[in-house]
């Protein structure tokens, strides 16, 4: 019994272009894995409104990146990353108390956390890890963030150690970091001062201070992030995608990336599937309105469902991965019967998720 805190959870990550269902898939996901009964987080980026109100996150929360259990769903509970929360947290967790006070009031800081994308997928990354690590769940499903479908999520953690250990911050800090800020002090900083006294504001030096705390992370950065490429690597990865052109390229791109992410996709999931026998149906033969417009209904969808289909057949000869078929339903779900419904009534996906046990 007491080994079930420290085994490491299950990790199910689902990446792909955006709006393909990744959120809507993640969360259902989880809502099924929970019933097992297995202790689940689902960890989600950017929910709607009204998924995240049935996952019972409230949006504009204090209590951001703290799971909270999902109302009515079993074991399962649900957290809304914040990314800007992450980082101050990754830099408390790998800096001095006094660097990182100067790094979370630095705005070139903030700019970075807020909008470069290796540096909010790196934040999610780093968030996951502390989540696995803590023990408190069995099965951890990873809604990631949109950015490069979903390539950038797997690319962060060594995007990241190149930016904060990498050449370009190294021959701007210099090596040996305590010797660099002596030089800092008496020789570069008053040169700073002078520059920007001349362009009226404290420019240069907030971004020299910026880079040079940013080097005292890179230790702690490094062995993190090493840890978290090896959390991916042991991760169930799900991609998914519709038949939307983009969405399919974005796949395409994912397994043509795969030499640089040391992550082999374990399933690719078709969302938002049309049923194959509306390629035939063709309608009712009256002549009144209704049945032409029907017709004519019926006719379209025709047409739609065959793209469906050739675009279904297409990737599974080109991806050689199992591939899930979720339909595409009329309503979109978003209470957590109907996110566990949509993922029951997919096709194929039962075995892409037992398969890990
Ligand atoms: N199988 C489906 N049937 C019907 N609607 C769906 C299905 N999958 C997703 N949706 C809807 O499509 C939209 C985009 O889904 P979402 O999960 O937010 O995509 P992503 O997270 O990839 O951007 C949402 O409105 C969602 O409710
Ligand atoms: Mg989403």
């Amino acid at each position: 019994m007491g080994q079930r805190s420290v085994k490491r959870p299950e990790i199910i990550i689902v990446t792909g272009a955006g709006g393909v269902g990744k959120t809507t898939l993640s969360a259902g996901i989880a809502a099924v894995v929970a019933q097992r009964p297995a202790r689940t987080l689902v960890i989600t980026v950017d929910p709607a409104r009204r998924l995240a109100d049935a996952l019972g996150i409230a949006m504009r929360d204090s209590t951001t990146n703290r799971p909270t259990p999902v109302p009515n769903a079993g074991p399962l509970d649900a957290v809304m990353l914040d990314v800007t929360a992450s980082w101050e947290a990754i830099t408390r967790r790998h800096a001095t108390p006094e660097v990182a006070d100067r790094l979370t009031d630095n705005q070139y800081f903030r700019a970075v956390a807020d909008r470069f994308p290796a540096a909010q997928s790196y934040a999610a990354g780093e968030q996951v890890a502390e989540f696995a690590q803590s023990g408190n769940w069995d099965v951890l499903v990873v809604d990631t963030p949109p950015a490069e479908g979903g390539i950038e999520f797997f690319m962060a953690p060594r995007r990241m150690r190149e930016l904060v250990g990498g050449r370009l911050l190294r021959w701007l800090t210099g090596a040996r970091i305590p010797g660099r800020r002596m030089f800092y002090r008496t020789a570069a900083r008053p040169m700073l001062r002078l520059a920007d006294s001349l362009l009226g504001s404290a420019l240069l030096e907030e971004i020299a201070d910026f880079l040079l705390d940013l080097r005292t992370l890179y230790d702690g950065l490094a062995a993190r992030a090493a840890a978290i490429d090896r959390l991916f690597g042991q991760a169930k990865v799900l991609v998914a995608t519709t038949d939307s052109p983009g969405a399919m390229r974005e796949a395409g791109r994912f397994f043509s990336s795969l030499p640089e992410i040391n992550t082999a996709p374990d399933a690719l999931i078709f969302n938002r599937t049309l049923p194959d026998r509306w390629i035939t149906a063709r309608g009712p033969k009256g002549t009144e309105a209704e049945d032409i417009a029907l017709r004519e209904n019926m006719a379209r969808w025709s047409i739609e469902a065959r793209r469906n289909r050739d675009a279904r057949q297409e990737v599974a000869a080109r991806l050689a991965v199992p591939m899930a078929t979720v339909p595409w339903l009329r309503q979109p779900p978003t209470d957590i019967s109907s996110l566990a419904d949509l993922i029951t009534r997919a096709s194929g996906l039962d075995t892409i998720l037992e398969s890990a046990e």
